[in-house]
Order: C-alpha cells, then sequence, then structure tokens
C-alpha cells in the first residue's frame, strides 16, 4: 500500500472475483445481443480493459468522455459532452456504458437518455463502485461491483487530481493529501 493511502477498501483479489462475475452475469444477459461496451473516460478505463478480458460473448468498445467539473454537470443538470461516440451502427447496438464510480447519478442519467435519444437499440449501465448515499438524481444502474461508503477513494481508475489511477487495489485517500 503506498503511503498517501489510509486503507484498502477493495483489495485487488475482490476486485479480480468481482468483476469476472459481474463479466459473467452480463456474458448471460447479452448472448445473442449485439453488445457495445462504452467506457466514460478517463476513471472506466481499468475496469473497462478487466471487464471485457473476461467476457464470453463477442463486444465491441468505444468511449465518450464528459466533463467533471460542478460533479459532472454545470447547473442546468446538462452534462458537458467533450469527446462523443461517433457510430452510423448505434440503432443495431446494445450499449453498455461503462463506469468507474456513481455518485450524484447525474452523468448516468444524462447519458442513458442522450445514448437513447441518438438512436441506440437498448442503453444499459454497469459501475464498479456506487455511493448511493450520493444521490442527487434518481438512478439505479443495471450492474454494481460494490456500494461504498461515502470516502474519498481512488486506484482502479480513480484519481485524485489525476494521480493515483494505476493502483490495483481501490483504497481511502488520506486526508491530509486533499486538505493540504
Ligand atoms: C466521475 C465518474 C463519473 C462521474 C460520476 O468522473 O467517472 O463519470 O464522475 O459522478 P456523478 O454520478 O456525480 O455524475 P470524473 O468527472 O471524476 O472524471 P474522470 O473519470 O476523468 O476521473
Amino acid at each position: 500500500m503506498i503511503k498517501d493511502v489510509e486503507k484498502i477498501l477493495l483489495s485487488e483479489k475482490f476486485i479480480e472475483a468481482k468483476v469476472s462475475e459481474m463479466a459473467e452475469k452480463i456474458s448471460r444477459d447479452y448472448e445473442g445481443k449485439n453488445l457495445l461496451l462504452l467506457g466514460i473516460l478517463k476513471g472506466s478505463v481499468v475496469f473497462m480493459g478487466d471487464l471485457m478480458k473476461h467476457l464470453t460473448i463477442p463486444t465491441q468498445i468505444d468511449f465518450m468522455r464528459v466533463s467533471s467539473y460542478g460533479g459532472g454537470t454545470v447547473s442546468s443538470g446538462r452534462v458537458n459532452i467533450i469527446l462523443d461516440i461517433f457510430r452510423g451502427d448505434l440503432d443495431t447496438c446494445d450499449v453498455l456504458v461503462v463506469e468507474d464510480i456513481i455518485d450524484s447519478g447525474k452523468t448516468l442519467s444524462y447519458l442513458v437518455q442522450y445514448l437513447k435519444n441518438k438512436g441506440a437499440k437498448s442503453v444499459k449501465t454497469c459501475t464498479m463502485l456506487d455511493k448511493p448515499s450520493r444521490r442527487e438524481v434518481d438512478f439505479t444502474p443495471d450492474y454494481v461491483g460494490a456500494e461504498i461508503p461515502d470516502e474519498f477513494v481512488v486506484g482502479y481508475g480513480l484519481d485524485y487530481d489525476e494521480n493515483y489511477r494505476a493502483l490495483p487495489y481501490i483504497g481511502v485517500l488520506k486526508r491530509e493529501v486533499y486538505e493540504k
């Protein structure tokens, strides 16, 4: 464990087991469908990479990037799209949006509607972490790795000030690191 991390919340071993369990379920649910994993940059990359390796059905991948300031939204509640998805065949795709974490729920609830409006055949959501106590809009993800308390977590894609994303576990960051 690195010195900036106070404790490990989810170990590498736990994450590995959980991701393969989720991949099994997704493989069953999407059998015969046209799965498109849509990772939301940057936090989702580690989870997405692991998840796709464990799938036993064919999949394609794509990415979007949305802005994070103000909790991922601007005051209008609209999420700012920095990198959009460009595909002519979205109407044939069963999209599974992949996130590292859900907090207020604003990003995913906006994206689901956005992708439906864009004509996706179906849209579901998958997140490694969920912080239900932080929810500001009514939103329930379809696949969840773990529900966690409202602590400042880093690792497995999650950052503080763009650092710590490559840690193989999910840890609680020491207060002194972000309260400097
Ligand atoms: C995080 C996370 C989600 C969003 C969740 O991304 O990956 O996209 O915030 O928050 P919400 O439920 O309150 O909308 P962040 O903006 O930190 O960007 P990053 O993935 O590049 O780290």
